[in-house]
């Protein structure tokens, strides 16, 4: 017996780093994982790495900004299934950084376009199907930036910080069909988004030196994938029944500190 047998789970940004993670996993609590990502080389060899491991999986390459392909995606799961159970609004960008100074209207209008508009989309696709089962879980992917800055990544937070204030909003307004929202807010992951401008954040000497060596993290270490997943399938299971717009942080501890 699975955590998620029979059910019907879609992943946004499934191809790599934590979506690819969520999605393996889902699998293997028994749900169908729809595979939803740009990229169509990341998405086949999730779909295929599924496959292999005895799980379902059913890819559908979707760029999150197409409102009508993602209508026109949800619509043929549905048919298709009969049912869907959980949306995780998980694909997201982290454009190289700027402050407010340097950088574009379209660096702004791009990030939150798919950070942040696409969370609405696909709930918005997915919450009349759930209306008519009274049964559904959104989880958004946040960030701790969305209430804690590095700097240089505006776009980014505000994007993330509004998701965790809209994940009130939609559990206010989908708790009386039985549909929970929850947010969760991962801290430093290992995952391809921590290359930014061609370094990778988590293992630079500072990074190290503050993080790790010093305990700016208190565990010592940055997360990964698998950190994060096992957060989504609880929220995603039926051991998650009675909280709704809540915002789990797995970050090892790093906002606990100062
Ligand atoms: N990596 C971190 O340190 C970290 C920390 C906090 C939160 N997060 C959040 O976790 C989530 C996953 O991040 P990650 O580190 O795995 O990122 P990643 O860059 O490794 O993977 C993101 C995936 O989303 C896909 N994607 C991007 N734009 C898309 C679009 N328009 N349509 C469809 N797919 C699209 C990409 O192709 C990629 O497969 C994001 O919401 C991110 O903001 C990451």
């Amino acid at each position: 017996m699975g955590l998620l047998d029979g059910k019907v789970c879609l992943v946004t940004g499934a191809g790599q780093g934590l979506g690819r993670s969520i999605s393996l996993e889902m699998a293997a609590e028994g749900a169908v994982v729809v595979l939803l990502e740009r990229n169509p080389e990341t998405l086949a060899a999730v779909a295929a790495e599924i496959a292999a491991a005895g799980g379902k999986a059913l890819p559908y390459e979707l760029d999150v900004t197409d409102y009508g392909r993602y209508a026109s995606v949800v619509e043929r799961v549905a048919t298709s299934q009969g049912r869907i159970d959980v949306l995780v609004n998980n694909a997201a960008i982290n454009p190289p950084t700027h402050t407010i100074l340097d950088d574009t209207l379209e660096n702004w209008r791009r990030t939150i376009g798919i950070n942040l508009e696409a969370v609405y989309m696909g709930s918005k696709l997915v919450a009349p199907h759930m209306v008519r089962q009274k049964d559904g879980r959104i989880i958004h992917i946040a960030s701790i930036q969305g209430f804690a800055s590095s700097g240089e990544t505006g776009p980014y937070n505000a994007a993330k910080g509004a998701i965790i204030a809209y994940t009130k909003s939609m559990a206010v307004e989908l708790g009386r069909y039985n549909i929970l929202v929850n947010a969760v807010a991962p801290g430093c992951m290992l995952t391809p988004m921590s290359v930014v401008n061609g370094v990778e954040e988590t293992s630079t000497p500072d990074f190290i030196e503050w993080y790790v060596d010093r305990r700016k993290i208190p565990l010592g270490r940055t997360g990964y994938p698998e950190d994060v997943s096992g957060t989504v399938i609880f929220l995603a299971s039926d051991y998650c029944r009675y909280m709704t717009g809540q915002l789990l942080v797995v970050d090892g501890g790093l906002m606990s500190t100062f």
